[in-house]
């Protein structure tokens, strides 16, 4: 039988811009990217399934000092790192998620764990690490979480809050404001099963436990065998007012209308709410749409026709 898969990942949209990029980081995310997609590809061309595809690239992400995702995930008001992820399975509609967890290393196997072995669909804070240790899940302590670069994020947000002058800007250099980025993945396999993966460490300088739309199923991640597989960035207060993810598979089943369309639709209501951000969604004949309203968002995508994923940051590209 011909093998035939599609696959696309994020790694956070945003103000991402070519004037405050550097070569090297430049490099470096291309470099990122391409290894996490390359994490699903080698799963899909194995005959593996979208689902696990998924979770794979969503790990390599999560691993990375490079992506607001387990390392490397931005810091809460009061120092800490509380993240969130879901997961959701496009054939049997069933899904998993967490959120507030601090230190599990890889929130993305928390929530399939979830999916696959309690009758819940999502857990928070210290149940959901709990649950974890009874799994026997990977743990960090709170130094593997530390980045100089997002705990730098937090001190700028701060110091602005406070309303002292300062003479930095808000942007690093690589033009990350740390405000909402987030990792994800969608994926089609080889039996035409659809897969959803979402991660993040939500908002810099977050407060009260705050959720962001990644582990709201719907809203930043969504998988349905009979339209699409959406996984959202961005501003989640917004996302998750407007069930992003939910709503491009909901065009496709009740309006008839394309991915593209549908997804181009779901980014403009995001504008018009006053939210930024970028979705990827893929349908279930492997067509891959990657919508954003911000200047860039980190993605790339590879079909089975391809030998190489497109890797991307600037909308322009
Ligand atoms: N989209 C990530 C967040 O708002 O938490």
């Amino acid at each position: 039988m011909k093998q035939k898969f599609s696959i696309a990942i994020h790694g956070g949209a945003g103000t991402i811009l070519r004037e405050k990029i550097t070569k090297k980081t430049d490099k470096d995310y291309r470099e990122g990217l391409h290894q996490s997609i390359t994490a699903g590809i080698d799963i899909l061309k194995a005959g593996g399934s979208a689902l696990d595809a998924c979770t794979a690239a969503v790990i390599v992400m999560e691993d990375s000092e490079l992506f607001n995702a387990g390392k490397g995930s931005v810091f809460t008001n009061e120092g800490t790192n509380e993240m969130d992820a879901s997961i959701m399975d496009g054939k049997s509609k069933e899904c998993g998620a967490i959120s507030c967890v601090k230190t599990v290393r890889n929130p993305i196997l928390l929530a399939k764990l979830i999916m696959e072995k309690s009758n819940h669909v999502h857990l928070s804070g210290e149940g959901a690490e709990k649950f974890a240790e009874m799994h026997g899940l990977a743990f960090e302590d709170k130094d593997y979480f530390f980045t100089k670069r997002r705990w730098f994020q937090l001190q700028t947000v701060l110091a602005r809050e406070k309303e002292i002058q300062e003479t930095v800007t808000i942007l690093d250099h690589d033009g990350d404001d740390g405000k909402h980025g987030t990792v994800g993945c969608v994926a089609l396999d080889n039996d035409g099963n659809l897969a959803a993966a979402t991660s993040s460490g939500g908002m810099t300088n977050k407060k009260f436990n705050r959720v962001g739309d990644t582990p709201v199923i719907g809203a930043g991640n969504y998988a349905d065998n009979d339209s699409c597989a959406v996984s959202a960035t961005g501003h989640g207060e917004y996302v998750m007012r407007l069930l992003t993810a939910y709503d491009v598979s909901a065009m496709m089943l009740y309006k008839n209308m394309s991915l593209k369309d549908s997804s181009a639709n779901a980014i403009d209501k995001l504008s018009k709410l006053g939210g930024s951000g970028g979705i990827i969604a893929i349908d279930k004949n492997g067509t891959i749409t990657m919508p954003m309203n911000t200047p860039g968002m980190y993605r790339a995508s590879c079909t089975n026709t391809e030998t190489e994923p497109n890797v991307k940051i600037f909308a322009d590209e």
